[in-house]
Order: C-alpha cells, then sequence, then structure tokens
C-alpha cells in the first residue's frame, strides 16, 4: 500500500487549524507541533470528518523554545512516520534555532520536500534570507492586515489559513495574505 504524505504543522492548534483539517482532507498524515494537549484534542474534535481523524492527527506536545526536546521529538516522529514532505511553520522569532532544527531532519530525506515559512507583517520589510537545505523547496508567506471601512485590523485565524491552503494548492514562492499596504494604516 503506498505510503500516505507526512506533513509537520507548527501552529495547527492556533491559526492553522484549518490548514490541519484540509491537509487531513488531502490525505496527510499530520504531526502538529503545539504545547497545550487539550487544545490539540478539541482542533482534532472540530473535523469535518470524525471517524477519519484521530488516526491522522499526531500530537508533538512541546516547547519549540527547548532545543534539545524539540530535537528528540522530531527524532521520534521521523523514525515512526518518515521525514516529512511538508512542514508548515508559524514559529514565533523568539525560537530562531527552532525551524532549523527541523529542517536538519528534513535535510535526510533524499527526495524532495516543501517547506511553507510562514511570517509576521514586519518581517516583511527586513527580507531575510532563510538558509535552506538543497533538497528543500521553499514557500514564504507574510501575514499582511486587513483594512475596511477606512479601519484596519489583523488577519482572523480563517482568512490566515484559507491564504496558506491557496498557497499550497497554486504553489506560489511568496505571497502576502491580506496586505501590507499602506502601511502606516497597519492596526495598532
Ligand atoms: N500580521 C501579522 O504580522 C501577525 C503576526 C502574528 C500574529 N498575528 C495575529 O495574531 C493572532 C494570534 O497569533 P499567535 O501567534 O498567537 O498565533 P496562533 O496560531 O493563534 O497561536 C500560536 C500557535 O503556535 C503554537 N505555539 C506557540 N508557541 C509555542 C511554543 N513555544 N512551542 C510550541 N508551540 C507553540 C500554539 O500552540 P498551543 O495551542 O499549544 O499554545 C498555537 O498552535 C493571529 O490570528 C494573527 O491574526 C498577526
Amino acid at each position: 500500500m503506498k505510503k500516505k504524505p507526512y506533513a509537520l504543522v507548527v501552529g495547527g492548534t492556533g491559526m492553522l487549524e484549518k490548514v490541519c483539517h484540509w491537509l487531513v482532507d488531502q490525505d496527510y498524515f499530520v504531526s502538529v507541533i503545539n504545547r497545550h494537549e487539550e487544545r490539540f484534542q478539541e482542533m482534532v474534535k472540530r473535523t469535518k470528518q470524525p471517524a477519519k481523524q484521530p488516526e491522522r492527527f499526531h500530537p508533538l506536545t512541546l516547547d519549540y523554545h527547548d532545543g534539545e526536546t524539540l530535537q528528540s521529538k522530531i527524532q521520534e516522529a521521523v523514525s515512526e512516520h518518515g521525514v516529512p514532505d511538508l512542514v508548515v511553520s508559524w514559529i514565533h522569532s523568539s525560537a530562531p534555532e527552532a525551524l532549523p532544527i527541523i529542517m536538519k531532519h528534513c535535510e535526510t530525506r533524499t527526495e524532495p520536500w516543501k517547506l511553507l515559512h510562514i511570517q509576521g507583517s514586519s518581517s516583511f520589510f527586513v527580507k531575510e534570507n532563510t538558509p535552506v537545505p538543497e533538497n528543500c523547496q521553499y514557500r514564504r508567506v507574510y501575514l499582511g492586515f486587513v483594512v475596511e471601512d477606512n479601519q484596519s485590523r489583523w488577519l482572523t485565524h480563517h482568512e490566515i489559513s484559507n491564504g496558506v491552503i491557496k498557497v499550497l494548492q497554486k504553489d506560489y514562492k511568496e505571497t502576502v495574505v491580506g496586505t501590507l499596504k499602506p502601511w502606516h494604516k497597519r492596526p495598532g
């Protein structure tokens, strides 16, 4: 039997919940990095296909600031489920070592794998270079904001997930979800 594609999602119990459900609909097995196991269980319960879900999701409950634990739990997940085909990463800038640790494991694949790297609005203006392994298909998503009726607000979880799903479907290389212009109108 053909092995299911495997995705690792950071932020799947928050803004990327709908992305996790969509990935399962696309027949992925999904590991979700999170801190709160109960939030993970709630996220799994909110699926459209309850019968399919429990065995399609796997919690990796840890704090991504703790490099040693991240390293060992990813190692365990890779031994059990293989090296991910897809990583969707929403990691706060307070943990700069977390994504490189994840990438180190993906580097061991012989086939290409995809990284969807989600970054906050202000990263757009820094345009930092993210070094990735040779076999990585790098896709970058900047989170913007929404201007409506002359007022601005941050994106909802739903809008963020829909934007990320579109990037996965269309395979865009670099995308802004929402807008970053005019910058002075960003929410306070
Ligand atoms: N436009 C922008 O630049 C921008 C940037 C950031 C945020 N925002 C807005 O702010 C809202 C909330 O942002 P948020 O960052 O709180 O996102 P979130 O996606 O709601 O929550 C953070 C996610 O990351 C996980 N997580 C956080 N810290 C972790 C850690 N140390 N170790 C492991 N997992 C960790 C959380 O897991 P647990 O569920 O277990 O806690 C959760 O899944 C978004 O809806 C967005 O609209 C906008």
